[in-house]
């Protein structure tokens, strides 16, 4: 019950945030109990499932500071599936405030407890750096996603990232585990996509996701409408990937 996953990569513009609020929609359209958490102070993700960042009164920073409850801070949208502890740019602040207190890379996971148990599956959607707040993801989390862009240099900083989960795993969480690579953006018709893909195969194995998300222009128009693609357009490529997605990620989870 209420696992948590982190949808992490240090690069941006990967298809993390894509990824957690379709994922996670996808996973509610199959009936079950999720919690998207944005850990961005972009707050893209917030925005992305109809959160108003201007409207937020108490936000994932509140929470990982430990001013306010996990619960206080949930919300679920009009109209949403599922439900969203959303971020603004407050969050910004908790990168150099995490470094004066207890237990900063504790702060998600303790704060996540009491909250836990109301979900099955709780994503964490994370800033495009190794940072304080990404930390505190791995630590809180069971299992990563890792979106990968299948360009030239897709594969340049995975090494540092697994490195880092590596080491959280053998010192903090020992439950960690990478659930799965995601191809995400993906053209078919490039060679060099083909080419990108085929090496994270060889070297990654199962740990690659056999769902691929290709490049489809319904999920990139969908956040303009605060709604994940799966309301937007369902006939999409873009939804049926994410649900294919969803399916394969129950599967592994199971
Ligand atoms: N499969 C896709 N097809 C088309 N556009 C996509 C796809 N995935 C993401 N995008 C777009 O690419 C940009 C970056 O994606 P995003 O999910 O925000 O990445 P990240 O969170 O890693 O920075 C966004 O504008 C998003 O709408
Ligand atoms: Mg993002």
């Amino acid at each position: 019950m209420g696992n948590i996953f982190a949808v992490t990569n240090q690069k941006g513009g990967v298809g993390k945030t894509t990824t957690t609020v379709n994922l996670a929609a996808s996973l509610a359209e199959s009936g079950k109990k999720v919690l998207l958490i944005d850990l961005d102070p972009q707050g893209n993700a917030s925005t992305g499932c109809g959160v108003d960042k201007a409207t937020i009164e108490i936000s994932s920073y509140d929470v990982i500071m430990a001013k306010a409850k996990a619960a206080d801070a949930i919300v679920r949208p009009e109209g949403a599936t599922f439900d969203v502890m959303p971020t603004n740019s407050d969050l910004t602040a908790a990168e150099v405030e995490l470094l004066d207190v207890n237990l900063r890379e504790h702060r998600l996971r303790l704060a996540l407890e009491s909250s836990r148990e109301k979900y099955d599956y709780i994503f964490i959607d994370c800033p495009p750096s190794l940072s304080m707040l990404t930390i505190n993801a791995l630590v809180a989390a069971k299992g990563v996603v890792i979106p990968i862009q299948c360009e030239y240099y897709a594969l340049e900083g995975l090494s540092s990232l697994l490195k880092t989960i590596e080491r959280i795993k053998q010192r903090t969480n020992p439950a960690l585990e990478v659930t799965g690579l995601l191809r995400t953006m993906f053209d078919a018709r490039n060679n060099l996509a083909n080419q990108v893909s085929r090496q994270l195969i060889t070297h990654f194995e199962k740990k690659v996701f056999h769902s691929i998300i290709p490049r489809n222009v319904r999920l990139a128009e969908a956040p303009s409408h605060g709604i994940p693609v799966i309301n937007y357009d369902r006939s999409s490529r873009g939804s049926i990937a994410y649900m294919a997605l969803a399916s394969e990620f129950m599967r592994r989870e199971k």
